[in-house]
Protein backbone atom coordinates (compact mmCIF):
# COMPACT_ATOMS: atom_id res chain seq x y z
CA UNK A 1 0.00 0.00 0.00
CA UNK A 2 2.58 2.51 0.90
CA UNK A 3 5.70 4.19 -0.70
CA UNK A 4 8.30 3.51 1.24
CA UNK A 5 11.83 2.84 -0.55
CA UNK A 6 15.51 3.15 -0.17
CA UNK A 7 16.52 5.59 -1.82
CA UNK A 8 19.64 6.53 -4.06
CA UNK A 9 21.92 7.95 -1.22
CA UNK A 10 21.03 4.79 1.00
CA UNK A 11 18.31 6.39 2.76
CA UNK A 12 14.39 5.90 4.18
CA UNK A 13 12.59 7.82 1.47
CA UNK A 14 8.25 7.83 2.60
CA UNK A 15 6.04 9.41 -0.18
CA UNK A 16 8.85 10.28 -2.39
CA UNK A 17 10.69 12.71 0.47
CA UNK A 18 14.51 11.67 2.01
CA UNK A 19 13.49 11.26 5.38
CA UNK A 20 16.32 12.74 6.97
CA UNK A 21 15.39 15.88 5.14
CA UNK A 22 12.58 15.78 7.11
CA UNK A 23 14.28 15.18 10.51
CA UNK A 24 16.17 18.16 9.64
CA UNK A 25 13.35 20.30 8.44
CA UNK A 26 10.88 19.65 11.34
CA UNK A 27 13.32 18.29 14.25
CA UNK A 28 12.52 14.40 15.96
CA UNK A 29 10.51 12.37 17.12
CA UNK A 30 8.24 13.08 14.01
CA UNK A 31 5.29 11.68 13.37
CA UNK A 32 5.70 10.91 9.11
CA UNK A 33 2.40 10.17 7.55
CA UNK A 34 2.80 8.73 3.91
CA UNK A 35 -0.95 9.60 2.35
CA UNK A 36 -0.90 7.55 -0.41
CA UNK A 37 -0.57 4.19 1.87
CA UNK A 38 -3.95 6.06 3.38
CA UNK A 39 -5.42 6.36 -0.05
CA UNK A 40 -4.62 2.99 -1.03
CA UNK A 41 -6.10 1.21 1.80
CA UNK A 42 -9.52 3.01 1.70
CA UNK A 43 -9.26 2.55 -1.97
CA UNK A 44 -9.17 -1.45 -1.25
CA UNK A 45 -12.09 -1.10 1.36
CA UNK A 46 -14.26 0.54 -1.24
CA UNK A 47 -13.42 -2.16 -4.10
CA UNK A 48 -14.34 -4.64 -1.76
CA UNK A 49 -17.87 -3.55 -0.89
CA UNK A 50 -18.31 -2.39 -4.59
CA UNK A 51 -17.31 -5.89 -5.67
CA UNK A 52 -19.68 -6.85 -3.52
CA UNK A 53 -22.36 -5.23 -4.37
CA UNK A 54 -23.91 -4.20 -1.07
CA UNK A 55 -24.76 -1.03 0.42
CA UNK A 56 -22.16 0.18 2.76
CA UNK A 57 -20.26 2.77 4.97
CA UNK A 58 -16.82 3.01 6.05
CA UNK A 59 -16.49 5.18 9.46
CA UNK A 60 -13.03 5.89 9.83
CA UNK A 61 -12.24 4.84 13.68
CA UNK A 62 -11.00 8.65 14.44
CA UNK A 63 -9.58 7.42 18.18
CA UNK A 64 -6.64 5.68 15.56
CA UNK A 65 -5.52 8.88 14.52
CA UNK A 66 -7.26 12.61 14.81
CA UNK A 67 -6.75 15.72 13.55
CA UNK A 68 -7.95 18.61 11.64
CA UNK A 69 -5.69 17.15 8.28
CA UNK A 70 -6.92 13.46 9.10
CA UNK A 71 -10.82 14.70 9.39
CA UNK A 72 -10.27 16.30 5.85
CA UNK A 73 -8.59 13.41 4.18
CA UNK A 74 -10.76 10.71 5.68
CA UNK A 75 -13.96 12.85 4.09
CA UNK A 76 -12.00 13.14 0.69
CA UNK A 77 -11.87 9.40 0.42
CA UNK A 78 -15.48 8.89 0.75
CA UNK A 79 -15.07 7.73 4.54
CA UNK A 80 -17.88 8.49 7.36
CA UNK A 81 -16.29 8.79 10.56
CA UNK A 82 -16.74 7.06 13.92
CA UNK A 83 -16.10 9.34 17.16
CA UNK A 84 -15.85 8.35 20.77
CA UNK A 85 -16.01 11.40 22.46
CA UNK A 86 -17.08 15.47 22.31
CA UNK A 87 -13.10 16.55 21.28
CA UNK A 88 -13.35 13.70 18.46
CA UNK A 89 -16.39 15.10 17.63
CA UNK A 90 -15.56 18.91 17.67
CA UNK A 91 -12.14 18.21 15.90
CA UNK A 92 -13.97 16.40 13.09
CA UNK A 93 -16.86 19.79 12.61
CA UNK A 94 -13.97 22.01 12.81
CA UNK A 95 -12.72 20.35 10.18
CA UNK A 96 -16.03 20.38 8.17
CA UNK A 97 -16.62 16.98 8.12
CA UNK A 98 -20.28 16.37 7.05
CA UNK A 99 -22.30 16.09 10.26
CA UNK A 100 -24.35 13.47 8.68
CA UNK A 101 -21.26 11.20 8.39
CA UNK A 102 -20.03 10.96 11.35
CA UNK A 103 -21.85 7.94 14.18
CA UNK A 104 -21.25 8.27 17.90
CA UNK A 105 -19.41 5.50 20.44
CA UNK A 106 -18.88 5.35 23.67
CA UNK A 107 -20.18 3.41 26.94
CA UNK A 108 -20.12 7.06 29.06
CA UNK A 109 -21.49 9.29 26.71
CA UNK A 110 -22.53 12.06 29.06
CA UNK A 111 -25.64 14.43 28.73
CA UNK A 112 -23.74 17.09 27.37
CA UNK A 113 -22.03 14.67 24.88
CA UNK A 114 -25.71 13.70 23.88
CA UNK A 115 -26.87 17.38 23.17
CA UNK A 116 -23.76 17.97 21.40
CA UNK A 117 -25.08 14.74 19.16
CA UNK A 118 -28.57 15.69 18.51
CA UNK A 119 -28.22 19.91 18.39
CA UNK A 120 -25.05 18.99 15.31
CA UNK A 121 -27.68 16.64 13.72
CA UNK A 122 -24.91 13.88 13.48
CA UNK A 123 -25.73 10.39 11.66
CA UNK A 124 -25.92 8.37 14.19
CA UNK A 125 -25.29 7.57 18.11
CA UNK A 126 -24.80 3.76 18.70
CA UNK A 127 -26.57 3.15 21.65
CA UNK A 128 -24.36 1.08 24.17
CA UNK A 129 -26.52 0.77 27.63
CA UNK A 130 -29.49 1.66 29.01
CA UNK A 131 -28.47 4.76 30.92
CA UNK A 132 -27.43 6.42 28.01
CA UNK A 133 -30.78 4.56 26.20
CA UNK A 134 -33.38 6.89 29.30
CA UNK A 135 -31.16 9.90 28.84
CA UNK A 136 -31.36 9.77 24.94
CA UNK A 137 -35.16 9.32 24.50
CA UNK A 138 -35.94 12.17 27.15
CA UNK A 139 -33.35 14.41 25.30
CA UNK A 140 -34.95 13.79 22.00
CA UNK A 141 -38.34 13.98 23.33
CA UNK A 142 -37.74 17.65 25.10
CA UNK A 143 -35.80 18.42 21.74
CA UNK A 144 -39.16 17.08 19.64
CA UNK A 145 -35.89 16.17 17.23
CA UNK A 146 -35.39 12.95 15.53
CA UNK A 147 -32.43 10.69 15.51
CA UNK A 148 -30.84 7.68 14.01
CA UNK A 149 -29.54 5.22 16.11
CA UNK A 150 -27.56 1.51 16.23
CA UNK A 151 -27.83 -0.16 19.30
CA UNK A 152 -24.39 -2.18 20.11
CA UNK A 153 -24.16 -5.58 21.50
CA UNK A 154 -21.37 -7.88 22.44
CA UNK A 155 -22.23 -10.84 20.36
CA UNK A 156 -20.19 -13.14 22.73
CA UNK A 157 -17.09 -14.05 20.22
CA UNK A 158 -13.29 -13.57 21.25
CA UNK A 159 -11.34 -11.98 19.13
CA UNK A 160 -8.29 -13.90 20.19
CA UNK A 161 -6.11 -10.39 20.68
CA UNK A 162 -4.85 -8.67 23.72
CA UNK A 163 -7.36 -8.74 26.53
CA UNK A 164 -6.91 -5.03 26.84
CA UNK A 165 -8.13 -4.72 23.21
CA UNK A 166 -10.81 -7.36 23.17
CA UNK A 167 -14.36 -5.92 23.40
CA UNK A 168 -16.39 -8.91 22.21
CA UNK A 169 -17.11 -11.52 24.69
CA UNK A 170 -19.76 -11.28 27.09
CA UNK A 171 -17.96 -10.15 30.06
CA UNK A 172 -17.43 -6.59 28.73
CA UNK A 173 -17.82 -2.62 29.78
CA UNK A 174 -19.15 -2.10 25.84
CA UNK A 175 -22.90 -2.44 24.97
CA UNK A 176 -25.84 -4.34 25.29
CA UNK A 177 -25.93 -8.53 26.88
CA UNK A 178 -27.86 -10.57 24.08
CA UNK A 179 -27.88 -13.84 25.94
CA UNK A 180 -29.73 -11.61 29.36
CA UNK A 181 -32.74 -10.45 27.28
CA UNK A 182 -31.30 -6.72 27.94
CA UNK A 183 -30.76 -6.34 23.85
CA UNK A 184 -34.38 -7.40 23.48
CA UNK A 185 -35.31 -4.91 25.83
CA UNK A 186 -33.75 -1.86 24.59
CA UNK A 187 -34.33 -2.53 20.74
CA UNK A 188 -38.67 -2.99 22.49
CA UNK A 189 -37.77 0.40 23.88
CA UNK A 190 -36.43 1.78 20.51
CA UNK A 191 -39.16 1.18 18.48
CA UNK A 192 -41.90 2.65 20.45
CA UNK A 193 -40.08 5.73 20.59
CA UNK A 194 -40.67 8.29 18.61
CA UNK A 195 -37.83 10.41 18.08
CA UNK A 196 -35.55 7.51 18.06
CA UNK A 197 -35.05 5.46 14.65
CA UNK A 198 -33.37 2.52 14.96
CA UNK A 199 -31.28 2.00 11.96
CA UNK A 200 -29.67 -1.53 13.30
CA UNK A 201 -26.92 -3.35 15.02
CA UNK A 202 -23.45 -2.36 16.18
CA UNK A 203 -20.64 -5.15 17.40
CA UNK A 204 -17.51 -4.69 17.66
CA UNK A 205 -15.08 -7.77 18.75
CA UNK A 206 -11.58 -6.21 19.30
CA UNK A 207 -8.41 -5.27 17.49
CA UNK A 208 -5.74 -6.42 16.04
CA UNK A 209 -7.59 -9.21 14.41
CA UNK A 210 -5.59 -11.72 12.15
CA UNK A 211 -8.53 -14.16 10.92
CA UNK A 212 -11.95 -13.26 9.37
CA UNK A 213 -13.60 -16.20 11.39
CA UNK A 214 -14.19 -13.64 14.52
CA UNK A 215 -16.06 -11.51 12.07
CA UNK A 216 -17.77 -14.32 10.36
CA UNK A 217 -18.78 -15.56 13.86
CA UNK A 218 -20.23 -12.34 15.41
CA UNK A 219 -22.57 -11.90 11.95
CA UNK A 220 -23.86 -15.20 12.69
CA UNK A 221 -24.33 -14.60 16.83
CA UNK A 222 -26.18 -11.44 15.16
CA UNK A 223 -28.51 -12.94 13.14
CA UNK A 224 -29.34 -15.51 15.89
CA UNK A 225 -30.65 -12.51 17.52
CA UNK A 226 -32.04 -11.27 14.73
CA UNK A 227 -34.30 -14.27 14.02
CA UNK A 228 -35.64 -13.54 17.69
CA UNK A 229 -36.23 -10.36 17.21
CA UNK A 230 -37.80 -10.85 13.52
CA UNK A 231 -40.17 -13.62 15.11
CA UNK A 232 -41.16 -11.28 19.10
CA UNK A 233 -41.29 -7.90 17.61
CA UNK A 234 -40.79 -7.78 13.65
CA UNK A 235 -38.10 -6.72 13.85
CA UNK A 236 -35.01 -6.52 11.21
CA UNK A 237 -32.49 -4.24 10.83
CA UNK A 238 -31.52 -1.84 8.03
CA UNK A 239 -27.81 -1.61 8.50
CA UNK A 240 -25.18 -4.09 10.13
CA UNK A 241 -22.28 -2.19 11.70
CA UNK A 242 -19.49 -4.97 11.83
CA UNK A 243 -17.18 -2.53 13.68
CA UNK A 244 -12.94 -2.15 13.29
CA UNK A 245 -10.35 -4.54 14.11
CA UNK A 246 -9.10 -5.92 10.98
CA UNK A 247 -5.06 -6.20 11.88
CA UNK A 248 -1.87 -4.91 10.29
CA UNK A 249 1.89 -5.70 10.05
CA UNK A 250 3.87 -4.01 12.80
CA UNK A 251 6.60 -6.50 12.68
CA UNK A 252 7.94 -9.98 11.43
CA UNK A 253 5.25 -12.80 11.92
CA UNK A 254 2.45 -9.99 11.97
CA UNK A 255 0.50 -12.02 8.86
CA UNK A 256 -3.01 -9.83 8.48
CA UNK A 257 -5.37 -10.94 5.90
CA UNK A 258 -5.50 -8.41 2.71
CA UNK A 259 -8.31 -5.92 3.42
CA UNK A 260 -10.45 -6.82 0.58
CA UNK A 261 -10.76 -10.53 2.48
CA UNK A 262 -12.18 -9.16 5.48
CA UNK A 263 -14.48 -7.56 3.67
CA UNK A 264 -15.78 -10.58 1.10
CA UNK A 265 -15.82 -13.62 4.36
CA UNK A 266 -18.33 -10.72 6.48
CA UNK A 267 -20.41 -9.78 3.31
CA UNK A 268 -21.15 -13.09 2.14
CA UNK A 269 -21.88 -14.79 5.63
CA UNK A 270 -24.19 -11.56 6.12
CA UNK A 271 -25.48 -13.05 2.75
CA UNK A 272 -26.06 -16.55 3.54
CA UNK A 273 -27.68 -15.47 6.91
CA UNK A 274 -30.18 -12.62 5.25
CA UNK A 275 -31.02 -15.21 2.30
CA UNK A 276 -31.68 -17.99 4.84
CA UNK A 277 -34.30 -15.45 6.54
CA UNK A 278 -35.43 -14.34 2.85
CA UNK A 279 -34.42 -11.06 3.91
CA UNK A 280 -32.48 -7.96 2.23
CA UNK A 281 -28.85 -7.50 3.06
CA UNK A 282 -28.63 -5.30 5.37
CA UNK A 283 -26.26 -2.18 4.64
CA UNK A 284 -22.68 -3.17 6.12
CA UNK A 285 -20.78 -1.00 7.69
CA UNK A 286 -16.84 -1.40 9.27
CA UNK A 287 -15.14 0.94 11.15
CA UNK A 288 -11.48 0.65 10.38
CA UNK A 289 -8.88 2.96 12.31
CA UNK A 290 -5.50 0.82 12.89
CA UNK A 291 -6.01 -0.69 8.99
CA UNK A 292 -6.27 2.50 7.29
CA UNK A 293 -4.06 4.76 9.26
CA UNK A 294 -1.20 2.13 10.98
CA UNK A 295 1.09 1.28 8.28
CA UNK A 296 0.87 4.48 6.96
CA UNK A 297 2.83 6.33 9.84
CA UNK A 298 6.12 6.16 10.45
CA UNK A 299 7.72 7.60 13.47
CA UNK A 300 11.48 8.91 13.32
CA UNK A 301 13.85 9.49 16.26
CA UNK A 302 17.21 10.45 16.82
CA UNK A 303 19.75 8.83 18.25
CA UNK A 304 21.13 9.75 21.75
CA UNK A 305 22.73 7.82 24.60
CA UNK A 306 23.94 4.47 24.38
CA UNK A 307 24.95 2.19 27.40
CA UNK A 308 27.06 -1.05 26.89
CA UNK A 309 26.78 -3.68 29.40
CA UNK A 310 29.53 -6.65 28.09
CA UNK A 311 27.61 -9.75 27.66
CA UNK A 312 23.98 -8.80 28.83
CA UNK A 313 22.97 -6.22 26.08
CA UNK A 314 23.43 -2.50 24.45
CA UNK A 315 20.76 0.02 25.29
CA UNK A 316 20.34 2.96 22.72
CA UNK A 317 17.98 5.69 23.76
CA UNK A 318 15.91 7.76 21.24
CA UNK A 319 14.36 11.65 22.26
CA UNK A 320 11.16 9.99 22.81
CA UNK A 321 9.32 6.70 23.93
CA UNK A 322 6.33 6.03 25.69
CA UNK A 323 5.20 9.83 25.41
CA UNK A 324 4.80 9.34 21.88
CA UNK A 325 4.13 5.39 21.89
CA UNK A 326 2.93 3.69 24.64
CA UNK A 327 1.88 0.53 23.24
CA UNK A 328 5.08 -1.27 23.69
CA UNK A 329 4.46 -0.78 28.09
CA UNK A 330 1.15 -1.20 27.52
CA UNK A 331 0.25 -4.14 25.43
CA UNK A 332 3.74 -5.28 24.81
CA UNK A 333 3.31 -4.35 21.46
CA UNK A 334 6.42 -5.06 18.87
CA UNK A 335 7.80 -2.99 16.66
CA UNK A 336 10.23 -2.84 13.84
CA UNK A 337 12.52 -0.13 12.76
CA UNK A 338 15.80 1.00 10.72
CA UNK A 339 17.95 3.37 10.76
CA UNK A 340 16.76 6.05 8.33
CA UNK A 341 20.10 7.92 7.46
CA UNK A 342 22.04 4.19 6.70
CA UNK A 343 19.08 2.40 5.54
CA UNK A 344 21.13 0.17 3.07
CA UNK A 345 23.70 -0.68 5.13
CA UNK A 346 23.86 -4.62 6.33
CA UNK A 347 23.45 -5.28 10.13
CA UNK A 348 26.14 -5.54 12.38
CA UNK A 349 24.61 -5.34 15.86
CA UNK A 350 21.47 -6.34 18.27
CA UNK A 351 20.18 -3.37 20.46
CA UNK A 352 17.72 -2.56 22.04
CA UNK A 353 15.58 0.70 21.78
CA UNK A 354 14.66 2.63 25.16
CA UNK A 355 12.99 5.73 25.06
CA UNK A 356 13.93 9.01 27.71
CA UNK A 357 11.14 8.36 29.90
CA UNK A 358 12.16 7.62 33.26
CA UNK A 359 10.44 4.55 33.82
CA UNK A 360 12.36 1.23 33.09
CA UNK A 361 9.24 0.26 31.05
CA UNK A 362 9.75 2.90 28.90
CA UNK A 363 11.64 0.48 26.16
CA UNK A 364 10.18 0.60 22.68
CA UNK A 365 12.14 -2.39 20.76
CA UNK A 366 13.89 -5.20 22.08
CA UNK A 367 16.77 -7.32 20.32
CA UNK A 368 17.11 -4.87 17.20
CA UNK A 369 19.65 -5.58 14.42
CA UNK A 370 21.13 -2.44 13.25
CA UNK A 371 24.29 -1.38 11.29
CA UNK A 372 26.64 -0.28 14.38
CA UNK A 373 24.50 2.73 15.65
CA UNK A 374 26.17 5.95 16.29
CA UNK A 375 24.95 9.34 18.34
CA UNK A 376 23.18 11.21 15.82
CA UNK A 377 21.58 8.59 13.61
CA UNK A 378 17.76 8.84 12.87
CA UNK A 379 16.06 5.73 13.73
CA UNK A 380 12.70 5.24 11.44
CA UNK A 381 10.38 2.93 13.92
CA UNK A 382 7.85 1.65 11.30
CA UNK A 383 3.57 0.77 11.78
CA UNK A 384 3.13 3.97 14.28
CA UNK A 385 0.27 5.26 12.90
CA UNK A 386 -2.51 4.14 14.83
CA UNK A 387 -3.04 4.78 18.74
CA UNK A 388 0.54 6.63 18.55
CA UNK A 389 0.20 10.22 18.58
CA UNK A 390 -3.64 9.44 19.73
CA UNK A 391 -1.97 8.48 22.96
CA UNK A 392 0.79 10.76 23.30
CA UNK A 393 1.11 12.25 26.86
CA UNK A 394 3.62 14.58 28.29
CA UNK A 395 5.01 12.30 30.95
CA UNK A 396 7.76 13.96 32.22
CA UNK A 397 7.02 17.25 30.61
CA UNK A 398 7.82 15.63 27.35
CA UNK A 399 6.83 18.12 24.65
CA UNK A 400 4.25 15.86 21.93
CA UNK A 401 5.90 15.65 18.41
CA UNK A 402 5.36 17.24 15.43
CA UNK A 403 3.34 15.50 12.14
CA UNK A 404 4.07 15.36 9.03
CA UNK A 405 2.39 14.53 5.62
CA UNK A 406 4.28 13.88 2.69
CA UNK A 407 2.90 12.51 -0.87
CA UNK A 408 4.19 12.14 -3.94
CA UNK A 409 7.57 14.37 -3.40
CA UNK A 410 5.96 16.93 -0.63
CA UNK A 411 5.47 17.37 2.46
CA UNK A 412 3.53 19.41 4.63
CA UNK A 413 3.85 19.97 8.70
CA UNK A 414 -0.56 18.56 9.86
CA UNK A 415 0.37 19.24 13.61
CA UNK A 416 3.40 21.34 15.24
CA UNK A 417 5.88 20.40 17.54
CA UNK A 418 3.98 21.15 20.75
CA UNK A 419 5.90 24.07 22.85
CA UNK A 420 7.29 25.37 26.38
CA UNK A 421 4.35 28.02 26.25
CA UNK A 422 1.89 25.31 25.41
CA UNK A 423 2.89 22.78 28.28
CA UNK A 424 2.18 25.62 30.95
CA UNK A 425 -0.33 27.75 29.20
CA UNK A 426 -3.31 26.32 31.29
CA UNK A 427 -1.13 26.61 34.59
CA UNK A 428 -1.55 29.37 37.10
CA UNK A 429 0.86 30.48 39.99
CA UNK A 430 0.15 29.30 43.11
CA UNK A 431 0.76 32.48 45.14
CA UNK A 432 -1.36 35.05 42.45
CA UNK A 433 -4.49 32.61 42.40
CA UNK A 434 -5.30 33.14 45.55
CA UNK A 435 -8.12 30.72 47.08
CA UNK A 436 -11.64 31.13 46.55
CA UNK A 437 -13.67 31.15 49.97
CA UNK A 438 -15.73 28.10 50.24
N1 LIG B 1 -14.94 0.54 16.46
C1 LIG B 1 -15.02 0.52 17.79
C2 LIG B 1 -16.32 0.54 18.45
C3 LIG B 1 -13.85 0.50 18.55
O1 LIG B 1 -13.92 0.47 19.86
C4 LIG B 1 -12.59 0.51 17.90
C5 LIG B 1 -11.36 0.50 18.67
C6 LIG B 1 -12.57 0.54 16.50
C7 LIG B 1 -13.77 0.55 15.82
C8 LIG B 1 -11.29 0.57 15.73
O2 LIG B 1 -10.47 -0.53 15.95
P1 LIG B 1 -9.20 -0.75 14.98
O3 LIG B 1 -9.72 -0.98 13.60
O4 LIG B 1 -8.38 0.48 15.04
O5 LIG B 1 -8.50 -1.92 15.55
N2 LIG B 1 -5.32 1.50 21.85
C9 LIG B 1 -5.39 0.14 21.36
C10 LIG B 1 -6.59 -0.10 20.52
C11 LIG B 1 -7.88 0.22 21.21
C12 LIG B 1 -9.01 0.11 20.26
C13 LIG B 1 -10.24 0.67 20.81
N3 LIG B 1 -11.35 0.58 19.94
C14 LIG B 1 -4.12 -0.18 20.59
O6 LIG B 1 -3.24 0.66 20.55
O7 LIG B 1 -3.97 -1.27 20.06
Amino acid sequence: YGTQRINEMGRLEIGGVDSVLLGETYGTPLFIYDVKDIRNRALEFHEAFKKQQVSYQIAYASKAFSCIAMMELANELGLSLDVCSDGELHTALAAGFPAEKIHFHGNNKTPDELEMAVEEKIGCIVVDNFTELTWLMALTESKKTEMDVLIRITPGVEAHTHEYISTGQEDSKFGFDLNSGQADEAIRLLLSHSYLKLQGVHSHIGSQIFKAEGFEEAVKEIYRSIHGWSVKMDYYPNVLNVGGGFGIRYAEGDSPLPLGEYIDRMVETAKAEAAAMNKPVPEIWVEPGRALVGEAGTTLYSIGARKDIPQVRTYVSVDGGMTDNIRPALYQAEYTAVLANRAAEKTEETVSVAGKCCESGDMLIWDLKLPTVHQGDYLAVFSTGAYGYSMANNYNRILRPAVVFVEDGEHECVIERETFTDLTRREKSYSKAGFIAG
